[in-house]
């Protein structure tokens, strides 16, 4: 049989304790802070139709070109959802008005087919934000205010917030049409993929990663040349009210994102322990037409794998939010055991963590699990304490140990 027969799938992983507990941390923390700024969990489904992402993020993205789990079980083409707004979207447009003036958070699984390296996964974790709403610069601010809140209250420090703007959706026509005027006497110097780009989505040479690409944009005008003033003075306001928050940026008019809902605001954030993928998180102002339906709002993601790699490099790790403590329930013969059974169900139901050995063991091999499980104390019951309705209580931390009845026991528990 084949050797990664206990494996999950390439770019796809199991997440287990230890790991587990910074992801528990980072949810908790997330849901308390969200909660504080009035924003309600959303759930959408994994599945949506096809359309739902083609007609948000763009025929011609990456993500819909190239990484899309689609499939056609009958009349419509399906797809695993890449990302959070398109189906956040989706269903705010069916919530009527309400629905236009919403503030929803998601904590959940995306896939994209790409290529699997550190920090790039298959089936990755996003969690995010959407605020619909009219284009509001303070909105936008504040958006990226409670991104950074984020990251602070998991302990991240060291990220860096980058922010451009894509304008208004008037400026898109004279910014392909200026960009593709400068470009133009460099075609032939530009990789396969931008001048295919130059027709297709000229915005995405502008961050080409190649060496020859990068050395022509830098001789080019920006797109934010190309955009009306009212576009460059929604991007000022934006800048001015993080100022006021004590919020630092840097506006890097290359920044370009890659999904093609946005307008005006984007950013992301990166940090220096990630290497090659150093985005940890995105996010921006878009507006998403569905049916005659166009639904203005801000939002962004923070990708958990991304997140947890930087958090390690700033000394977070998962041990430190591992559960500790509690009672262990030692028992000596048969007597013991049915009656610790029960006392442990009256402990867990006060809520106390607590475990026993279900099978007979000895009282040395009991010990050591008590002291693997980091209980704080350990209560010793054989046939001579159940008779008198006692048992005997040691304290892990000092060594000490005392006889209890029951009742004491349950009392200060
Ligand atoms: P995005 O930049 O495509 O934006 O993804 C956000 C974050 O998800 C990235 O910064 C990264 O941390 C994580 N991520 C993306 N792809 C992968 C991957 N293959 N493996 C591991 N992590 C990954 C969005 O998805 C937008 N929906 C954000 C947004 C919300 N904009 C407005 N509202």
């Amino acid at each position: 049989m084949a050797s990664n027969e206990f494996q999950p799938l390439q770019g796809m992983s199991d997440i287990q304790a230890p790991e587990i507990h910074v992801w528990r941390m980072m949810e908790e923390r997330a849901r308390a802070l969200f909660n504080s700024y009035g924003f309600e969990e959303l759930r959408t489904p994994v599945l949506e139709k096809l359309s739902v992402f083609q007609r948000s993020l763009g025929d011609t993205t990456d993500v819909v070109k190239k990484e899309m789990y689609s499939f056609k079980p009958s009349k419509h083409e399906l797809a695993m959802r890449p990302e959070g707004t398109a189906g956040t979207i989706r269903h705010l447009a069916g919530r009527g008005e309400e629905g236009l003036n919403a503030r929803v958070f998601y904590i959940a699984p995306m896939f994209r087919y790409e290529r699997p390296q550190a920090g790039r996964k298959r089936q990755f974790h996003q969690v995010g934000v959407e605020a619909t709403g009219e284009p509001n610069p303070l909105a936008d601010a504040e958006c990226i205010a409670l991104q950074k809140g984020l990251l602070d209250s998991w302990g991240l420090t060291g990220s860096k917030i980058q922010l451009s703007t894509r304008g208004e959706p008037s400026d898109r026509q004279p910014v392909v049409d200026g960009l593709r005027a400068a470009l133009q006497p460099f075609e032939n110097a530009l990789c396969e993929d931008c001048q295919r780009r130059i027709d297709e989505n000229v915005l995405r040479v502008i961050d080409c990663k190649n060496e020859s690409c990068k050395k022509i944009v830098d001789q080019i005008p920006s797109a934010i040349e190309f955009m009306s003033d009212a576009s460059r003075a929604y991007l000022d306001q934006v800048v001015g009210a993080l100022d006021k928050m004590g919020i630092e940026v840097t506006v890097n008019p290359k920044l370009i994102r890659g999904l093609d809902y946005y307008v005006h605001t984007v950013w992301e954030i990166s940090h220096s322990a990630l290497g090659a993928q150093d985005a940890l998180a995105g996010g921006g102002r878009y507006e998403i037409a569905l049916g005659k339906k166009a639904v203005p709002g801000v939002g962004f993601a923070v990708g958990f794998e991304r997140a947890i790699m930087a958090l390690e490099a700033c000394g977070v790790t998962a041990d430190q939010f591992a559960p500790k403590g509690g009672v262990w329930l030692v028992s000596l013969g048969e007597a013991a055991l049915a009656e610790n059974m029960k006392l442990a169900a009256q402990l867990r139901a006060k809520g106390i963590r607590c475990g026993m050995e279900l099978a007979a063991k000895s009282m040395k091999a009991q010990m050591r699990k008590a002291n693997r499980v980091g209980a704080d104390s350990v209560i010793i019951r054989g046939d001579d304490e159940i008779e008198k309705g006692v048992a005997m209580v040691k304290d892990m931390a000092e060594g000490s140990q005392k006889e209890s009845t029951i009742e004491e026991i349950l009392r200060d528990a």
